[in-house]
């Protein structure tokens, strides 16, 4: 492995641990305490404004550093014919949905918080940003799989 290669997959690393804890943390802590109407709508969407900045940030990185990696180790016969290649291909897979799921339930917090709402917006993204968390937690799955295979 080349210096390079190491710090595209260190950028990948990092990235794949904050995006999923951000998600996690999300439906964890943020909804929960807004849907018990501990938030003002201010706070709620400053919230949702950084969620929505670490997931945009860390789905373009990990598309590019991903696609490097991808690139680089397999070729399309490993990526189409062998384990680590169908597990690199449901990462994408999977990415695609966290993506579309995080900016689902963050718009749904944005409108509400325009309207000064906090309760109901909070309800409304509930579902989908529990759904990202399980696909941040089977992302990471996924991840830990490719590593065993390894060995
Ligand atoms: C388009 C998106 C993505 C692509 C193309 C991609 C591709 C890859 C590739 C090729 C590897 C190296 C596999 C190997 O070592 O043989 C890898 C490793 C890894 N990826 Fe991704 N990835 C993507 C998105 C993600 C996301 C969204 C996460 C988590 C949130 C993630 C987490 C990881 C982790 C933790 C590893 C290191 C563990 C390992 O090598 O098994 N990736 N990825």
């Amino acid at each position: 492995m080349t210096l390079v290669d190491a710090a595209i997959y260190a950028i990948h690393l990092v990235f794949a641990g904050l995006w999923s804890g951000a998600v996690l943390f999300t439906s964890y802590a943020v909804v929960p305490m807004a849907l018990n109407g501990d938030l003002r709508a201010g706070a709620l969407d400053a919230l949702t404004g950084k969620l929505r900045t670490v997931s945009r940030a860390s789905s373009v990185l990990l598309l590019l550093t991903g696609g490097y990696l991808a690139v680089t180790g397999y070729t399309s016969e490993s990526l189409l014919g062998s384990g680590r290649g169908h597990l690199v291909l449901t990462m994408v897979v999977l990415w695609f949905a966290l993506a579309s799921l995080v900016e689902i339930g963050a718009s749904k917090l944005v409108d509400g918080t325009a309207k000064q709402k906090v309760r109901q917006p909070a309800a409304e993204a509930r579902p989908f940003l529990l759904a990202a968390s399980l696909v941040a937690a089977l992302l990471l799955v996924d991840a830990g799989a490719i590593l065993g295979l390894y060995y």
